[in-house]
């Protein structure tokens, strides 16, 4: 399979994608990696733009498109609703229609998932989801990625979710642990477990990848992980919630007793970040030395640069060498 069979291709959720082509893409950002690394600089978004809509606030994922588009020669526009007529004075479908004619690709962070929908819709150009209430795909493959760096190729390997089972970063890992074949766990309360119909998809799919899915409150379930991940109890949009989340998930607070439970030193700990430390994740935790959360951030940028390239150049991101600063002619 080729790059070329991505290019023109939205990304809304990982239940679009196959495992190939989630392979491709896990390839390329690894390429894209060792390119950075090396000091490699190129051209490929040189003559397009892209438009970043932000409803909900973000570090990682803003940066990660910005400067990752900006450096390859494209233009990325920071567009917050803030500042837009979108979701005020114009609807979705007519922003969809207008920034479609201006820019090669849209990238949206907000609230519902179908606003993806609508933007592929009306657009005609390829549509990012930086994440929304129901998933953060862009996350969940720099997550992989971070568990390969560590251990190699993800089939096989279990990787256990600790905290709100049904939030979008859990519930984009279930659909793409199923893809690839690796065992997932959700740990969490029976009041906040991701939602039957998607666990039940996941679990087949992850059982014709030779690998299982396990939801529920079992803490033992950690046993033998390669890695535990958490994200915030409250995520955005969700603040009147804090109290009773905070008591709900209290037990599930991943501490360095629940790394020792998996009975595994190598074992690694994941977070998506923002963290709220003594919350969901204990501070010697995120700063100790199992922690893998700040490579995991780094792998956001070369995993959405891989997104990006696949999907706007095709076979063309492989192409063409590099330039140089010093390959001037007064150089
Ligand atoms: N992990 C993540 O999406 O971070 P930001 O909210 O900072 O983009
Ligand atoms: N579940 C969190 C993820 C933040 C990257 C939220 O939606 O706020």
């Amino acid at each position: 399979m080729v790059l070329e069979t991505l290019k023109g291709r939205s990304l809304l959720t990982w239940l679009d994608y196959s495992k190939e082509e989630i392979r491709l893409l896990l390839d390329l950002a690894k390429k894209v990696k060792d390119q950075a690394k090396r000091g490699e600089l190129h051209q490929r978004f040189l003559g397009k733009t892209i438009a970043l809509i932000f409803e909900k606030r973000s570090t990682r994922t803003r940066c990660s498109f910005e400067t990752a588009f900006g450096e390859e020669g494209g233009h990325p526009v920071f567009l917050s609703t803030g500042d837009i007529q979108l979701g005020g004075k114009e609807s979705i479908e007519d922003t969809a229609r207008v920034l479609g004619r201006m820019f090669s690709a849209i990238q949206f962070r907000g609230f519902e998932q179908s606003a993806v929908e609508i933007l592929v819709k009306y657009s005609g150009v390829p549509v990012y989801n930086g994440l929304t209430d129901s998933f953060h795909p862009t996350q969940a493959l720099a997550d992989i990625m971070t568990l390969e760096e560590n251990f190699g190729d993800s089939a096989g390997k279990t990787l256990c979710f600790v905290g709100d089972g049904r939030n979008n970063v859990a519930r984009s890992l279930l659909v793409i642990c199923a893809k690839l074949g690796v065992n997932f766990r959700i740990i969490t309360p029976p009041e906040l477990m991701p939602d039957e119909n998607l666990v039940r998809s996941c679990a087949s799919l992850a059982a014709s990848n030779s690998a299982s899915i396990y939801v529920g409150p079992d803490l033992a379930q950690v046993s033998g992980a390669d890695a535990l991940y958490t994200d915030v109890w409250v995520s955005m949009g969700e603040e009147a919630l804090k109290e009773t989340r905070k008591k709900l998930l209290m037990p599930y607070q991943v501490n360095q007793a629940l790394m020792d439970r998996t009975g595994r030193k190598d074992a690694i700990f994941l977070h998506c970040l923002p963290a709220v430390r003594g919350e969901e994740v204990t501070p010697d935790v995120i700063n100790g030395p199992q922690s893998r959360a700040w490579d995991e951030a780094e792998n956001r940028k070369h995993t959405i640069k891989a997104i990006m390239l696949a999907t706007l150049c095709g076979d063309a991101a492989l192409g063409g060498s590099a330039v140089s600063p010093h390959n001037t002619s007064d150089g």
